[in-house]
C-alpha cells in the first residue's frame, strides 16, 4: 500500500519544477557571487534574479529581501535585529508577541528577556485568535517590537495582523511590526503592505521548495541590524556566502505557489472540509481545535483532540497504517509537554495530549482522505478499548 502524507505543515515534498530550477543554477552558476570574475558574476546574476522574483511577489523592492537559512533564522534575525536596533536608538526595550507563536519566535523573545528586554505574551481566545484589547493595553512608549504570526502552524488560525499593526502603531508609531508568515505563505495574501508588516518571514520548504532556505523581508528604513557577522553579503544584513541554488528554489516555489494559489486553495478546502465534517461524525468525542469554519483558518489545516486516547499512540498506529500525521508542531513531537498553543486556547492539558493535526497538500487525493476516514475511527476505538474506556 502506498504511503499517505498528511503533514504538509511540517514540510512539503519538493516540486520537480523547483528541483529543475535548482539543478540548473547549481550546475551552471556554482561560482561565489562575491567573486569579480565571470563565474562569480554569473552566480550574482542568478541570485539577483531570484531576489527580484521574491520581491515582486511580495510587492517589495529587491533590496528589501534578505535570504536566510529558513524560517527559524528569519524569525531570529527579525526579532533580534529590530530589538537591538531600536534599543540602540534609545527607544525602549519592550517586546509584544502572542502566546501561540512558533518556538522560533517564542524562544528568541525569551532569550532577549535574558538580555535585558521585557516581553508581553498576548493571550488568545478559544479559537487561537489574539486578544486585540490586550494588545492595545500592552503597547506603551517603551514598546519597540510587535511579533505576530500570520497563521498558526498547529491549528491554522489566521491572525488579524493588519488590525494588530494598526492598533500597535496608534499607541506607539515607533513600534516595528514583524509577522511570521511561514505557514501562511502560498495559502493567503501575505503582501507586507497589506499586513502592515515591516518584517516578514518565509520558509521555502513549506511551499514545495528546499529545506534550509528562507527569506526575511525588511521594509526600507526599518530599524534593523545584523545578528550574523562575517562578510558583507546581503547588504551587511546577513553574512555568509549565499545559497544561490537555494534562493532560485525559493523563488521558483514562491512563483508557483502564488500562481497556483486559487487552484491549490480550492483543492485543499474541499479535502480539508471532508475531514472537518467527516471525522467528528465518525468518531464520537472528537473535539475540533482552532476555528470551526473556514473563514479564519488556513485552507489545508485540520486539527482536533480525542477524549480518552494518547495522541502519540494514534500517530504510531497511523504510521503503521502508512499514514503520516502529526500531533501539532513537529518540534514538540516526542515531548511530554502539552502544546503551548492548545493550552493558550484554554484546552485542558490532558485533552491537549491527545491532539492530531492533519494538513493536506496539492498532491493529496480524495482517495487519501477516504483512507484516513476509514482507518482512523478503528484506531481510536481500539486504543480506547485498550485504555478501558
Ligand atoms: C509558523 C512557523 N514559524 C517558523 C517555523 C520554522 O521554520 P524552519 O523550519 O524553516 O526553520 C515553522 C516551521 O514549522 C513554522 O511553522
Amino acid at each position: 500500500m502506498s504511503r499517505i502524507y498528511l503533514d504538509h505543515a511540517a514540510t512539503t515534498p519538493p516540486d520537480p519544477r523547483v528541483l529543475d530550477a535548482m539543478w540548473e543554477v547549481y550546475t551552471r552558476y556554482w561560482g561565489n557571487p562575491s567573486s569579480i570574475y565571470l563565474e562569480g558574476q554569473e552566480a550574482r546574476h542568478a541570485l539577483d534574479e531570484a531576489r527580484a522574483v521574491c520581491a515582486g511577489l511580495l510587492g517589495a523592492a529587491p533590496r528589501e529581501i534578505v535570504f536566510t537559512s529558513g524560517g527559524t533564522e528569519a524569525d531570529n534575525a527579525a526579532i533580534r535585529g529590530a530589538a537591538f536596533a531600536q534599543r540602540a536608538r534609545g527607544r525602549g526595550a519592550h517586546i509584544v508577541t502572542t502566546q501561540v507563536e512558533h518556538h522560533a519566535v517564542l524562544h528568541t523573545v525569551e532569550q532577549l528577556e535574558c538580555e535585558g528586554f521585557t516581553a508581553t505574551y498576548l493571550p488568545v481566545d478559544s479559537e487561537g485568535v489574539v486578544d486585540l484589547a490586550a494588545l492595545e493595553a500592552a503597547v506603551g512608549p517603551e514598546t519597540v517590537l510587535l511579533s505576530i504570526m500570520a497563521a498558526n502552524n498547529e491549528v491554522g488560525t489566521i491572525q488579524p495582523v493588519a488590525e494588530a499593526a494598526r492598533i500597535a502603531r496608534a499607541r506607539n508609531p515607533a513600534v516595528v511590526v514583524h509577522s511570521d508568515a511561514v505557514q501562511a505563505a502560498g495559502a493567503m495574501d501575505i503582501t507586507p503592505q497589506l499586513l502592515g508588516a515591516d518584517l516578514l518571514s518565509i520558509a521555502a520548504h513549506k511551499i514545495y521548495g528546499p529545506r534550509g532556505v528562507g527569506l526575511l523581508y525588511v521594509r526600507a528604513r526599518t530599524p534593523f541590524q545584523a545578528t550574523m557577522f562575517g562578510g558583507g553579503q546581503e547588504k551587511e544584513r546577513r553574512a555568509g556566502t549565499e545559497n544561490v541554488a537555494g534562493a532560485a528554489g525559493l523563488a521558483t516555489a514562491m512563483k508557483l505557489a502564488w500562481e497556483e494559489m486559487p487552484a491549490r486553495t480550492e483543492h485543499a478546502l474541499h479535502l480539508r472540509n471532508r475531514l472537518l465534517y467527516g471525522l467528528p461524525e465518525r468518531i464520537p468525542g472528537t473535539v475540533i481545535t482552532g476555528p470551526p469554519g473556514p473563514a479564519r483558518r488556513l485552507p489545508n489545516s485540520f486539527s482536533c483532540c480525542f477524549h480518552n486516547v494518547e495522541g502519540e499512540s494514534v500517530l504510531l498506529a497511523l504510521d503503521l497504517a502508512d499514514i503520516a500525521a502529526s500531533s501539532g508542531s513537529a518540534c514538540t513531537t516526542g515531548s511530554m509537554e502539552p502544546s503551548h498553543v492548545l493550552t493558550a486556547m484554554g484546552i485542558d492539558p490532558d485533552l491537549a495530549h491527545a491532539s492530531l493535526r492533519l494538513t493536506v497538500g496539492k498532491d493529496t487525493s480524495g482517495a487519501d482522505v477516504d483512507r484516513l476516514l476509514e482507518t482512523l475511527p478503528g484506531i481510536v476505538s481500539r486504543l480506547r478499548s485498550l485504555a478501558g474506556s
